[in-house]
């Protein structure tokens, strides 16, 4: 399996297992699934709801003898609302709790948005928090405080721009992560760019355009990635599925990549696509398809009266 090497020669699995809408009646069976046929990256976060049995599953994998904690790399990520410095190591443990372990390989900053400590989803203006009250440099602190204490070996962000990324370097910080949505339709070269030169990996969520997100965050003209004509040519021409596709073609960019399954057929799929090999042309025909086409665009954040749109969620 490739791998991303951090600063300190820790190496984390370029293929992950994401998490993020798996339900809780299934992730408990997707992670044992996974785990069985390789996986050894899991990621994770507080506000998908599923940690728990997630922390099961990992639990009885180890207890089973199938997987050591050590040869597994688990990310998870702190909420909008848990962003003031005391708050980031308590929130920390209580992903540590339902994850059953007691350190995570990575934890990171969700989203660079703040919400009110008592509101969870928010529903109005009223529940947000302008950055300029809880600004991510004190985030970063409480962050920092959990590195250091061992409870997380590696700290960075996620859906952040690279303004955002600048100011956090400018301000003393140096995430080691940005975890960002990332596929042929949006590609990103300039963060990527910046990225490799500021000693910052990437992973990218949404590899496969997240077709079961809720129909209410769906665009109802969003393209579909998976039917994508340049990826379906693609994938016939290797005898492989789009979604393979999808896949190598983010490990051959030197990025991490999350492909969430619950279905065991597609779990093995997904995890084979790391022996797939692409061409140059195949790259050429991919870097054509670029988009700047965001599958989750973050006008959650944005409702009427909000400090954030999403201009300046993008900074763009
Ligand atoms: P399922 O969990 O039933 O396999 P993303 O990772 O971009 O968020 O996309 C996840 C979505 O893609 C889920 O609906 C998932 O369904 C589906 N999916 C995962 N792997 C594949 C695959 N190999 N082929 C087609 N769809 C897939």
């Amino acid at each position: 399996m490739k791998t991303l090497k951090y600063a300190n020669n820790d190496e984390m699995p370029a293929l992950g297992l994401g998490t993020w809408k798996s339900d809780n009646d299934e992730v408990y069976h997707a992670v044992r699934e996974a785990i069985k046929i390789g996986y050894r990256h899991i990621d994770c976060a507080h506000v998908y709801g599923n940690e728990a049995e997630i922390g099961q599953a990992l639990t009885d994998a180890i207890r089973g003898g199938e997987v050591t904690r050590k040869e597994l790399w688990i990310t998870s990520k702190l909420w909008n609302n848990s962003h003031r410095k005391d708050q980031v190591m308590p929130a920390l443990h209580i992903t540590l709790n339902n994850l059953q372990l007691d350190y995570l390989d990575l934890y990171l900053i969700h989203w660079p948005v703040v919400v009110r400590d008592d509101v969870f989803i928010p529903e109005n203006s009223d529940d947000m928090v302008p950055l300029s009250t809880t600004p991510i440099t004190e985030t970063w602190e409480g962050m920092e405080q959990c590195h250091q204490l061992g409870l997380a070996r590696h700290i960075g962000v996620s859906n952040f721009s690279v303004h955002k990324l600048k100011e956090l370097v400018a301000g003393g910080g140096q995430p080691e992560m940005n975890q960002i949505e990332l596929h042929p339709l949006l590609q990103q070269d300039e963060m990527l760019a910046y990225c490799k030169n500021a000693g910052i990996l990437l992973t990218g969520y949404s590899p496969l355009g997240s077709p079961d997100r809720l129909p209410q965050l769906k665009a109802d003209d969003e393209p579909n990635l998976l039917m994508h004509p340049t990826i379906v040519e693609i994938a016939a021409a290797h005898n492989v599925s789009p979604a393979q596709v999808l896949i190598q073609w983010a490990i051959a960019r030197g990025t991490s990549v999350i492909p969430k399954s619950v279905n065991p057929a597609r779990l093995r799929q997904n995890f084979d696509a790391i022996d797939l090999e692409l061409s140059t042309e195949d790259i050429e025909q991919i870097s054509s398809m670029d988009k700047h086409y965001r599958y989750v665009k973050g006008q959650f954040w944005a409702m009427a009266g909000s400090p954030y749109t999403v201009a300046n969620l993008w900074d763009e």
